[in-house]
C-alpha cells in the first residue's frame, strides 16, 4: 500500500470551560483513533490541537472568576492537556492560539488576503452600550434568536446552531449590565466572502465524494444561501491586534484567527512539517476533526480564507460529526446534563479509561446524532468487552495453556472442515475490511467488525469444542483450533489497539507474549501473517464484568462535577 503523510487537526476548544463527553466523541477521540490507526498503517501521521484562547468568552470568564486573563488561559490549557492525557489522546502537540508564532501567522495571513484584495474597511451601525461605554462584540450581548426564538449570544445560537451577528438579535441586552444597547457608527474590517464564493464552491465540489454527506450538504447549503462581507474586527482588548492602519486598537474576530491556529501550531511542532503540509503542493493530506457546530466554519469560512491567501493548502477531508446527547437530553453545563471531563481529574476517579473509550467509540456521532446512556455503557462493557472479546481471549490463552503446555505448534495449511473454513476465511478477509473502515473514518463500523471477529472466534471454539477433542485424544484437532484462535486473538488485539491502547498492549505483551507494541508503525503490513510455534503466557481476565454496584460507583465518579473554579482554588 502506498504510504501517505497525514496531518490531523482537532477543533481547538474554547478556553472557557472544560470538555464534556460530547466534545470527546465529536473530535478528540475519533481523531486519536484515526491517528493511531494511521501510524499502524505505516503512514507518517501527526496530530495537533490546542486552546482557542481569545474572544469574548475568555474575557467574560476571567472577569467572572476575577483572575488575570493570561493566568486563566494558561491554567485552562494545563487542565485541558491533563484531561486529554488521562483519556490517552495522542496529541503530538497541544498548544494555544496565545503564542507569538500565532500572532505572527495570523497577521501574515491577513496581509496575504489584503494584498489579494479580499479585505475592505467600512463603517457600520453596531450595538453600543452607553453604560459600559463599549461596542458589544459577540458574547457581550444576548437577545432572541431570529431563527428559533430562544435566547442566543451575539455570535451564535446554542439551540439551533445558527451563526449570528449581533445585529440579528431581537431585543438585545448588554450581558454585563443588562442595558438595551443603542446603534452607533463603528469602523470595521471585512473579509470579502462574496468574491471568494465561486472558488469556494469549486473547492467544495471536489469534496462531493470525500466529505461525509452531512458535511458536504451543509457546506453546499451555506454556499447556496450566499455570503455577505464578513466583519473580522472586534472592539475588545483581548486577542490579536489588527495590523492595519487605523485599526490597531481592535482585534481579529476569533473565528478568523482560531483556524489559523492549525497552521501556527503545526509550525510550533516543526517548521518542516508546516511547510510540507500547509505550503508545498504535494499529495499530503490534512484532515480536520470537528463537532457539528464547527462544520460551517471549516466547510466554508476557513477554506475561503485559505483560497484567498493564494499560498496555503486546504484540508483534504473534514470529518465533521453530529451531536451526542445524554440520556435523551441535549448536553448542557448550566443544567448539569451530561458527563463533564473535569471529573476525570479527581484522584479518586478510577474509571478504566479503555473501557470508557470503548463505549465512547460506539457513540461517535459519525452519521447521525447519538446518545450516551448508562445502560448502554454497562451493556457494552459486559456484553461486548467482557463476554465477547475478553471471554474469547481468556478461553484461548487458557486452553493453549491447559491442552498444549502454552505452546501452539501446528502445520496448518488449509481448512479441513466447514467450521475451520468459515473461521479461516473471516480471519483472512475481515482485518482488511476493518482497515478500510478505519481509513474511511468509519470508526464505529471498524468497532462492529472487530466484535464480529471476536464472535467468530467464540463460534470457532464452540463448534470445534477443543475440550471434547482433548478428551478424545484428538490432539491434532485441538492444535488446529487453537492455532486459528491464537491468530484471531493476535489480529483482534492489533486492530482494537487504536480504541483500547492500554488494554491491548497489556494483552499483547503479557498474555500473547509478543514483544513490541500492537500500535507500532507499519504493523498492519503484517496483519495477515500468522504466528506459529509460539508460546503464550498465563491467562488473566482483561475486562471484568460490571454488576449494578460497579456501575453506580463509576457513575458517581464520572458525575462528580468539577468546573474551572474547582481547579483554581
Ligand atoms: O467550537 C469551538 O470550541 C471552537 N473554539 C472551535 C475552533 S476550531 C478552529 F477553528 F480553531
Ligand atoms: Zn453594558
Amino acid at each position: 500500500m502506498k504510504k501517505e503523510n497525514i496531518l490531523i487537526t482537532v477543533a481547538l476548544p474554547y478556553v472557557n470551560g472544560l470538555p464534556h463527553v460530547g466534545h470527546i466523541v465529536g473530535s478528540h477521540l475519533p481523531a486519536d483513533i484515526y491517528h493511531r490507526f494511521n501510524i499502524q498503517a505505516g503512514n507518517q501521521t501527526f496530530m495537533i490541537g490546542g486552546m482557542d484562547s481569545h474572544g469574548t468568552p475568555a474575557v467574560i470568564d476571567a472577569k467572572r472568576l476575577n483572575i488575570d486573563i493570561e493566568y486563566f488561559v494558561d491554567k485552562m490549557k494545563e487542565l485541558h492537556s491533563k484531561i486529554y492525557k488521562k483519556l490517552n489522546i495522542s496529541y503530538d502537540i497541544f498548544s494555544t492560539t496565545h503564542t507569538k508564532t500565532h500572532f505572527e501567522e495570523t497577521q501574515e495571513f491577513f496581509n496575504l488576503l489584503n494584498e489579494h484584495g479580499y479585505i475592505s474597511t467600512g463603517s457600520t451601525k453596531r450595538l453600543y452600550c452607553e453604560t459600559c461605554k463599549m461596542f458589544l462584540a459577540d458574547r457581550f450581548v444576548e437577545g432572541t434568536c431570529p431563527y428559533c426564538g430562544k435566547t442566543a449570544n451575539g455570535d451564535e445560537c446554542e439551540h439551533c446552531c445558527h451563526t449570528l451577528s449581533t445585529d440579528m438579535l431581537k431585543n438585545p441586552k448588554c450581558k454585563t449590565c443588562g442595558t438595551t444597547p443603542i446603534l452607533k457608527e463603528n469602523t470595521e474590517v471585512f473579509l470579502d466572502l462574496p468574491s471568494l464564493q465561486k472558488d469556494l464552491d469549486k473547492f467544495v465540489e471536489t469534496k462531493r465524494n470525500i466529505w461525509r454527506p452531512t458535511v458536504f450538504s451543509e457546506a453546499k447549503r451555506l454556499i447556496n444561501e450566499g455570503f455577505n462581507k464578513r466583519s473580522i474586527s472586534r472592539d475588545i482588548n483581548w486577542g490579536i491586534p489588527i495590523n492595519l492602519k487605523g485599526f490597531e486598537d481592535k482585534v481579529f474576530y476569533i473565528w478568523f484567527e482560531a483556524p489559523i491556529g492549525y497552521l501556527s501550531i503545526t509550525k510550533e511542532l516543526s517548521k518542516a512539517i508546516y511547510n510540507d503540509f500547509w505550503v508545498e503542493k504535494n499529495d499530503n493530506k490534512i484532515v480536520h476533526f470537528v463537532g457539528k457546530d464547527n462544520i460551517q466554519f471549516h466547510g466554508t469560512f476557513f477554506p475561503a480564507m485559505v483560497i484567498g491567501s493564494k499560498k496555503f493548502n486546504n484540508a483534504y477531508n473534514l470529518a465533521g460529526n453530529c451531536f451526542a446527547n445524554y440520556e435523551g437530553q441535549k448536553i448542557s453545563k448550566s443544567k448539569r446534563v451530561g458527563v463533564f471531563c473535569g471529573s476525570l481529574l479527581d484522584p479518586n476517579c478510577n474509571v478504566d479509561i479503555d473501557v470508557f473509550r470503548a463505549y465512547l467509540t460506539t457513540i461517535i456521532p459519525e452519521k447521525k446524532d447519538t446518545e450516551f446512556t448508562w445502560a448502554d455503557f454497562k451493556q457494552n462493557t459486559n456484553a461486548e468487552l467482557a463476554n465477547k472479546l475478553g471471554n474469547f481471549f481468556n478461553r484461548t490463552i487458557n486452553m493453549i495453556n491447559s491442552y498444549l503446555g502454552g505452546v501452539v505448534e501446528c502445520d496448518f495449511k488449509e481448512p479441513q472442515n466447514d467450521v475451520e473454513k468459515v473461521a479461516f476465511d473471516l480471519l483472512n478477509t475481515l482485518p482488511n475490511e476493518i482497515c478500510e473502515s478505519y481509513k474511511n473514518i468509519e470508526i464505529k463500523d471498524a468497532y462492529k467488525k472487530i466484535m464480529q471477529l471476536a464472535s467468530a472466534g467464540n463460534t470457532l471454539l464452540e463448534q470445534s469444542a477443543p475440550w471434547a477433542k482433548y478428551k478424545e485424544g484428538d490432539l491434532e484437532s485441538v492444535k488446529r483450533t487453537l492455532y486459528l484462535a491464537l491468530n484471531f486473538a493476535r489480529v483482534i488485539t492489533i486492530l482494537f489497539a487504536p480504541i483500547c491502547p492500554s488494554k491491548m498492549t497489556e494483552f499483547y505483551n503479557n498474555q500473547l507474549n509478543i514483544s513490541g507494541s500492537p500500535l507500532e508503525s507499519g504493523i498492519l503490513e503484517h496483519i495477515n501473517e500468522k504466528i506459529n510455534n509460539h508460546k503464550v503466557n498465563a491467562p488473566s481476565p482483561l475486562f471484568p464484568r460490571w454488576d449494578d454496584k460497579t456501575l453506580e460507583t463509576i457513575k458517581s465518579e464520572l458525575l462528580n462535577f468539577k468546573d474551572v473554579e474547582d481547579f483554581l482554588k
